[in-house]
């Protein structure tokens, strides 16, 4: 792929009125959640889950994209199609993880740095014969009295941007992930400056590292108060904090910004996306590529039950929906109650 053809991608991933779903939770993470409705994490227990999700009638209308894990990428639906090529022929690109996770950082207690570069070459070449045409790298940045530390966000700058060239190198599109996280008990303001200072540096570091941003898709988190903050932002504080911060810092050259949902109920994340899109003009387009906000419902309606695959792909399909409007500023509450 030239410049041009990672323009396009990028592009097409965070187009109007669709968004991305991430389902790219590795085999701990899916395993937390099959924990969460009692079912058991085994592969063929994962491989139904994601064929669930994937072939659930229509909703390439409204999901651009799909973020797969190692495993799911070399997966196939029952009859034998496998999940890159069933996604590909519905409209949906597909992606995939790279990153090893976030693993404590020596010396900064507390801290965590981003692996997954060794050998990452390598791997990009393997997933691009599997057709994966994107790929995502999530840094994860804490906040209490003492962290985030300069260094920290340093490290995890470069080493987004070390893997955003590989990817490009590769032919393939880079989700740039610096997630501030929202676990703490710190107000909305301190997520800015946090938030602010990460982007920065990462943008720093993508330019160091020569990465061309017309080809790749940031997602970061949304500027809004710690969950144990007594003092929770609104909708419209939230939206407009957000949007101040990426305006100072991201380049307009990026094509979009697909936001993570990070731990935010389902139409929270949906409303603040919508606020942001209602109000404001902006020079990329805003968009979700979340995971828990488009899968909790879905996950939950399934159970693991072949009989409830059904109401498990209407679950997941209003929440598309429901996003895809937000990225047009169109979502309103109601549109929950009449669902
Ligand atoms: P959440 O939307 O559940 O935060 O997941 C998005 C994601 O891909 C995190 O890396």
């Amino acid at each position: 792929m030239n410049a041009h053809d990672l323009h396009a991608v990028a592009v097409a991933m965070v187009e109007k009125g669709r968004g991305i779903l991430a389902a790219d939770e590795s085999t701990g993470t899916i395993g937390k959640r099959f924990a969460g409705i009692g079912v058991e994490n085994v592969e063929e227990n994962r491989r139904n889950y994601r064929e669930m999700l994937f072939t659930t009638k229509g909703v390439g209308e409204y999901i651009s994209g799909v973020i797969l894990y190692d495993e799911t990428l070399r997966q196939a639906c029952k009859d034998g199609t496998a999940f890159p090529k069933y996604l590909a022929d519905h409209g949906m690109i597909p992606g995939i993880k790279v990153d090893a996770g976030a693993k404590a950082l020596a010396g900064f207690p507390g801290e965590k740095i981003t692996e997954g570069l060794d050998g990452l070459r390598e791997r990009l070449a393997e997933y691009v014969k599997l057709g994966a045409k994107f790929a995502k790298w999530r840094a994860v940045i804490d906040i209490n009295d003492d962290i985030p530390s300069d260094f920290c966000i340093r490290a995890n700058a470069q080493a987004l941007a070390r893997y955003a060239a590989l990817c490009q190198e590769a032919g393939i599109v880079p989700i740039v992930e610096p997630e501030v996280l929202m676990d703490g008990a710190h107000d909305i303001a301190r997520c800015e400056a946090v938030t602010g200072e990460t982007l920065s540096q990462v943008f720093r570091e993508l330019h160091n590292h020569r990465v061309f941003l017309e080809g790749m898709v940031l997602k970061p988190n949304m500027v809004i108060s710690g969950k144990k903050c007594p003092q929770q932002a609104g909708v419209e504080e939230v939206a407009e904090a957000t949007v101040r911060c990426l305006t100072r810092y991201v380049p307009s050259a990026v094509p979009g910004i697909a936001f993570l949902s990070g731990g935010q109920s389902d139409a929270v994340a949906t409303a603040h996306l919508n606020a942001m899109n209602a109000a404001f003009e902006l020079p990329w387009q805003l968009s979700f590529s979340y995971g828990r906000a488009l899968q909790a419902p879905a996950l939950k309606a399934w159970g693991g039950k072949a009989g409830n695959i059904e109401t498990g792909q209407r679950a997941l399909a209003l929440r598309a929906r429901l996003n895809g409007l937000a990225t047009l500023g169109e979502y309103s509450a109601d549109m929950e109650k009449a669902a």
